[in-house]
């Protein structure tokens, strides 16, 4: 069975990362989708609200395979955890290169039977990121068609809390 996380901050989840899962979905037998559990980040989102939101988002676009969960400490050992040979990312632009490719690097010296398979960003999506959505949404502006419609509303309300 072909196991695989797709792990990330997803403060909060876009339709870029609905996109990719959706792709990793299609070649494995299944997908963690992983929050990653690490107040060092201040995320705006707590890792519940960020997990239950994938959830609601997952079960409305009937994506089968998915699982998902949060993780504390190294990738590679959550990976190991749940049984899973391969990580997954997203590639929007030139720019996302340098830190995928340090982060590469970095988890196949520390877990040589882990590799990660990354997915190119539609172009629909390339310019989309969960830190666009944060700002658009703390000014009141319009996120449509930015996150997934199941938690939209969830998301503007929240971020338009001062
Ligand atoms: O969505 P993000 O913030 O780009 O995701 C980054 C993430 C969660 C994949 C990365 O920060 C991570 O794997 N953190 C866990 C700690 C770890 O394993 N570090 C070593 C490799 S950089």
């Amino acid at each position: 069975m072909k196991i695989c996380v797709y792990p990330g901050s997803f403060d909060p989840l876009t339709q870029g990362h609905v996109d990719v899962l959706r792709h990793a979905a299609e070649l494995f037998d299944k997908v963690y989708i992983s929050v990653l559990n690490n107040g060092a980040k201040h995320p705006v989102f707590t890792t519940e609200e960020r997990v239950e939101m994938i959830r609601i988002a997952v079960a409305a676009e009937k994506i089968p395979n998915v699982r998902v969960d949060s993780f504390n400490g190294l990738l590679v050992d959550y990976a190991h955890c749940v049984g899973a040979g391969y990580l997954i990312r997203g590639l929007r632009a030139i720019t996302d290169f340098e830190y995928e490719f340090q982060m590469d690097a970095l988890n196949r010296r520390l877990a040589s039977d882990i590799q990660t398979v990354y997915f190119m960003a539609s172009p629909e999506h390339s310019f989309l990121s969960s830190s666009a959505v944060r700002e658009i949404g703390s000014f009141g502006g319009d996120i449509n068609g930015l996150v997934p419609e199941s938690i939209k509303n969830t998301i503007a309300e929240r971020l338009a809390k001062p």
